[in-house]
């Protein structure tokens, strides 16, 4: 077969025992899924999921995983969804924590305002201040694992090397996935929405309050996440030895506040107000996590050059020192 879209599904054209067929199997599909997701929740999760999401603007539709050509490019762009979906069982050399790609980005890359990877593909290369340099995609992967995959604490301690077939195949799988889409456009849906800072401000108390509430039945009362039976996390960790590291782009508030408000509760999106995603966002932010591998001198200097906004990188919170890699509460 040539790679490309796969054949439509054809219609049981006019034969009652298929059609009848085909929606009872539609029926079972979706029974097992819902089935799956309240599993997934656990026994005390919440267990009305209703879509809270507005109508914002979806730029663009990547193909279904149906349409993933044969021969060595399909292989290729498997295992690059397979990378993203279980890194660690698929490049655990190079992760140092318990996260996944998809753990962030959602629905296998796919989710708008959970930085979809089909909006990114036609963004790069690109100059990035981060590190002040322009950015292959390679490039900005390789900062993922860096500090979101927390590579410095992976049996290599760093992420892979430079046209190693990882990064190979993970461009595959985004390549594929933004078929069709412009390059050099600021696509709706890339990255995280705009949220607006609040009158109040943000607060790491109040945000304690909202986590017991809202998070804490999914990611655990110490935020460490729930691991399955097979000992991978079923719920990613928010803070701690296991997740990103004080490098990675979610740990500044402003970022995880955007994140959350549109994709957290899982599947309960823009349920929490403003006020709310600022708050526990800032509780997350407030936590102890592993340190940043850009700090090469002292706390203090780390501070200054990395962190001297959005976060609380190298304050004492709660008698907790951030920053030296010691939990002292969590
Ligand atoms: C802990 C959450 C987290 C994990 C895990 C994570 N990322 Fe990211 N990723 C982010 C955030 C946040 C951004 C945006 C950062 C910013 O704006 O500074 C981002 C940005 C990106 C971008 C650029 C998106 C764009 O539109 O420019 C790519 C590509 C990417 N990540 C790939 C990956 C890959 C591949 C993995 C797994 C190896 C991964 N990420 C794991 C949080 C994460
Ligand atoms: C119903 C269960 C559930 C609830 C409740 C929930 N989450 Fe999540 N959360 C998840 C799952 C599952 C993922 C990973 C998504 C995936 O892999 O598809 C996730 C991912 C995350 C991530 C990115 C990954 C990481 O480890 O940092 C953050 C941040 C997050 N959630 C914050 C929150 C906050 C804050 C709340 C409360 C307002 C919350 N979540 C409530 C299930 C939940």
């Amino acid at each position: 077969m040539h790679e490309g879209w796969s054949a439509a599904p054809q219609r049981p054209s006019g034969r009652p025992f298929l059609v009848w067929a085909v929606t009872l199997f539609a029926i079972i599909i979706v029974g097992a899924v819902m089935y799956m997701i309240g599993l997934r929740g656990g026994a005390s999760a919440p267990t009305a999921r209703v879509a809270l999401t507005p109508a914002l603007p979806i730029s663009f539709t990547p193909p279904p995983d149906s349409a993933i050509p044969d021969g060595p490019s399909g292989a290729a762009i498997r295992r690059g969804q397979q990378l993203f979906l279980h890194t660690r069982a698929n490049a655990g050399n190079h992760v140092g924590n318990g996260l996944s790609c998809s753990n962030c980005h959602l629905d296998a890359g796919r989710q708008p305002n959970a930085s979809p990877m089909w909006a990114a593909w036609g963004a790069y290369p690109a100059y990035r201040a981060k590190n002040d340099q322009i950015n292959t995609m390679e490039d900005r992967i390789r900062d993922c694992f860096t500090y979101s995959m927390n590579a410095p604490a992976s049996p290599s301690g760093k992420a892979p090397p430079p046209g190693d077939p990882i990064y190979r195949d993970l461009q595959m799988y985004f390549f594929w996935l933004a078929k069709g889409a412009p390059t050099g456009v600021d696509l709706p849906g890339r990255g995280f929405i705009d949220l607006n800072p609040t009158t109040l401000g943000q607060d790491p108390a109040r945000g304690a309050k909202v986590f017991t509430q809202s998070c804490a039945v999914c990611h655990g009362v110490d935020g460490q996440g729930q691991r399955d039976a097979s000992g991978s996390y079923a719920f990613p960790p928010l803070w701690g030895p296991m997740s990103f590291n004080w490098g990675a782009g979610v740990g500044k508030v402003a970022n995880a506040a955007a994140f959350i408000k549109a994709n957290m509760p899982l599947g309960q999106g823009y349920s929490l107000t403003d006020q709310q995603a600022w708050d526990v966002a800032a509780y997350i932010s407030s936590r102890e996590r592993p340190r940043d591998p850009r700090q090469t001198g002292s706390i203090e200097e780390a501070r200054k050059r990395f962190h001297a906004k959005g976060d609380y990188y190298g304050q004492r919170i709660d008698g907790d020192l951030l920053g030296d890699g010691i939990a002292t509460v969590r």
